[in-house]
């Protein structure tokens, strides 16, 4: 069988020795010394002054809506996975969905200008599939008319715009280091800013917003990661590399075995550069891309129609029409990625694939 993604495990006994020091030290949570360390050693690794880690992406989105104060309409991007509009909702924002660019599948800052009215809070987009949105436009309409803008950079990784993290842009972004993404901590999130002032709220959010054991900062939520998370946290950090380059070979070669294949491919934007987190194709129609899935799913294959639907037909939210997210999410697939996939497999899905066309 070759899934559509495998979690990266490290060596057992590396993981093994953090978790003798855990019990030597009968720390498990709340805010503990490999918390900490992870912290310190995730900001140097991405070269940036400081991060906070939260137990997932869904909770750091939700801390970064709340800690921003966005509560009206929020401009959004129908093209990513459903966390990215219900945080929204949940935290009582009303999404205002603008369409994507064709070409890189990111929001389109021209159409963001043309929907920032009237009781516009700010704008939420997605750096989909690790491909960088067009950072300085939308940088540039949020701070010009006063707006928040915060980048769900939940696959963002080892990604960079302009030779620095793609977490250094935005009042906000934030991660998610869920254990299919390419660096995990099994569950987890991160929230980064280069103002300390969310920062240092979040820090309180994150943990009820307790001040000391009898005194709270405002209202607070569990976003605590465990002693167990930020060890695994630590551990994959030292294969990271390692990683990233092995998701670069794999997509480069897909790239040579699909290259007469007609399929067409997410476009990274100049200044950008993408972590190769994904493999996403576009068929020309809907009907060959389920064709194409049933024929590798009959071989034990499992590709994933990401990100399928598009967000603004989901039934908590105004319908808005965005006929390119709504195409192109029915034309997407992406194909299996992860450390571990071997040429073979990635030979024998080209080849079902190239049949199947
Ligand atoms: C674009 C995007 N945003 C947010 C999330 C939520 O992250 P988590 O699963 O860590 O809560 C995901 C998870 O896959 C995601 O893909």
């Amino acid at each position: 069988m070759i899934p559509i993604t495998q979690p990266f495990l490290p060596k057992k006994d590396e993981y093994q020795k953090y978790i003798n020091e855990i019990w030597e030290n009968n720390w498990l949570t709340n805010n503990g010394p490999n918390v900490r360390q992870l912290e310190d050693r995730l900001a140097k690794y991405l070269k940036i002054k400081e991060m906070l880690l939260v137990n997932n992406g869904t909770i750091a989105l939700q801390l970064a809506i709340k800690v921003l104060g966005m509560k009206r309409k929020v401009i959004t991007t129908p093209f990513s996975y459903v966390a990215t509009t219900s945080s929204l909702v949940w935290e009582g924002c009303e999404p205002i969905f603008v369409d994507i660019d064709p070409d890189s599948l990111n929001i389109d800052p021209e159409r963001v200008e043309e929907a920032l009215g009237h009781g516009v809070d700010g704008i939420l987009a997605t750096h989909c599939f690790g491909n960088p949105c067009d950072v300085e436009s939308l940088e540039f309409l949020s701070e010009s008319r006063g707006k928040k803008l915060i980048f769900d950079a939940a696959h963002g990784f080892g990604s960079k715009y302009k030779d620095k993290s793609l977490f250094e842009y935005g009042d906000i972004s934030i991660s998610s280091f869920h254990s299919t993404k390419l660096y995990h901590t099994i569950e987890g999130g991160g929230i980064f800013s280069k103002d300390e002032r969310w920062l240092e709220k979040v820090a309180f959010m994150r943990n009820f917003g307790h001040d000391g054991s009898e005194k709270f900062q405002g209202i607070g939520i569990n976003g605590k990661v465990s002693e167990f998370h930020a060890a695994m946290g630590l551990v994959n950090l030292n294969y990271i590399d390692e990683i990233l380059l092995d998701r670069k070979k794999l997509s480069v070669f897909y790239d040579t075995l699909l290259q007469h294949s007609g399929v067409r491919r997410p476009i990274v934007s100049s200044a950008g550069e993408s972590n190769f987190s994904y493999y996403p194709i576009i068929f020309e129609s809907e009907r060959i891309l389920l064709e194409v899935k049933k024929r590798l799913e009959e071989s034990d294959i499992f590709p994933r129609r990401y990100f399928y639907p598009a967000l603004n037909s989901l039934d908590y939210v105004k319908s808005q029409s965005c006929p390119i997210a709504e195409d192109i999410s029915k034309r997407i697939l992406c194909l299996p990625m992860y450390y571990g996939l071997t040429e073979s497999d990635q030979e024998k899905i080209a080849e079902i694939l190239l049949k199947a066309l």
